[in-house]
């Protein structure tokens, strides 16, 4: 959709002008760490092995992209480089290293040509390939650290990790990578999503026999359940699926799944932490799903042919970003965050209402949308 005069767009960029401000201030203020969540407006450092570390150079190579700061660079480089010793490291990486490498590495080289960036974003995906299991074909997600059961688990969270094999496919003019990208993007459109068009977040599998077993409640509230973030990975991913397949299955799993998540949103926009949560605990919010899913709203009408449905989930990504920047910024100059009201494990009370690096990352990255395309996923 092409952004005019007639949309009145003043508040988002409001809302880009004060994210950029408070990126510019985190140079100094975060440097070289590496925030997950905030408490009094300053992010915690949760260092460079955990499955976040690539979202504050993300936030750094946004900011790098609209000012040409080459503090952002600098930092976001000395980032990228500390988290070598997590890739070289090996035995326990596990399946998020799209999640870490794409924002950091990829996005570097996409927009440096940086030789040492691209290696390690091949190092990363060829990682990431090794986690296939052929009889399942599913993509492994946790090691025998998480869970020595974990053997046979794939989680819906890798469709945001599956970007990085079609990348390095097209990278290095070899299908393999894709083929396995598609092959787990097929696994989660048969046994992930249910014909309510909700997701499980883990399914178990015989790592042997590759058969599906059950359904794990893993950070929803049960294995029945719908965890707002699952349901925003899914939107995205398989947005992004459908982008690099051109694959009509894909495109209609992430018009349903969106569909569920709009038609379940409360007036602010931002949905509890899931969506089949006891009314008891309807106190917890995920604005973190909230901003993934406008992002990929957004990328989701970007390649939609021109038509009603294209405007429809534009104008619902507005409406979602909106929602987040009216209700639940935080507008204080002195903190660090951006997006309140984030919730990383309610299942088992793990920082909750609280900003989220990602939350401010994908909001970022959403407002940078609608300026203008940039797209690191
Ligand atoms: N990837 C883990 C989470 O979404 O919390």
């Amino acid at each position: 959709m092409e952004r005019n005069e007639s949309m009145n767009l003043a508040w988002a960029d409001q809302a880009l002008e004060m994210s950029l401000s408070k990126i510019e201030k985190n140079i100094d203020r975060i440097g070289e760490h590496f925030p997950h969540v905030a408490y009094d407006g300053v992010y915690n450092d949760q260092g460079p092995a955990f499955w976040v570390s690539g979202f504050w150079p993300g936030l750094l190579w946004l900011y790098y992209e609209e000012t040409k700061d080459e503090r952002a660079l600098d930092l976001a480089r000395a980032l990228e480089k500390r988290m070598d010793e997590v890739l070289d490291g090996f035995v326990t990486l596990h399946h998020d290293v799209g999640f870490m490498w794409l924002p950091s590495a990829v996005i570097d080289y996409k927009l440096t040509g940086n030789e040492t960036s691209k290696v390690r974003g091949l190092k990363a995906a060829s990682h990431l390939a090794g986690r296939f299991n052929l009889a399942g074909r599913f993509i492994r997600a946790w090691t025998d650290e998480v869970d020595p059961n974990s053997k046979g688990w794939a989680i819906i969270d890798c469709m945001m990790n599956i970007p990085l094999l079609f990348w390095a496919s097209r990278e290095t003019k070899d299908p393999r990578f894709y083929h396995i990208a598609e092959a787990h993007a097929d696994t989660v459109l048969k046994h992930f999503v249910r014909s309510d068009n909700t997701t499980a977040h883990i399914v178990s599998f015989d790592p042997y026999t590759g058969e599906k077993i059950e359904n794990l409640g893993g950070q929803g509230k049960d294995a029945d359940s719908a965890w707002a973030r699952g349901q925003a990975w899914l939107i995205y991913g398989m947005t992004l699926a459908y982008r690099e397949t051109g694959k009509k299955d894909y495109c209609t799993a992430a018009k349903n799944t969106a569909n569920y998540f709009l038609a379940h949103l409360p007036e602010d926009q931002v949905p509890y932490w899931d969506f089949r949560t006891d009314q008891k605990d309807q106190f917890v919010l995920d604005s973190s799903a909230a901003a993934c899913t406008a992002s990929g709203l957004l990328e989701l009408s970007s390649i939609m042919e021109d038509g009603p449905e294209k405007i429809f989930y534009y104008e619902k990504a507005l409406q979602i970003l909106k929602g987040l920047y009216e209700h639940h910024y935080d507008l204080s100059e002195n903190s660090q965050a951006m997006i309140l009201h984030g919730t990383v494990n309610y299942a088992k009370k793990k920082h909750v209402n609280v900003p989220i690096i990602y939350g401010d990352y994908f909001f970022t990255e959403a407002l940078i949308k609608l300026k203008h395309e940039t797209n690191i996923f």
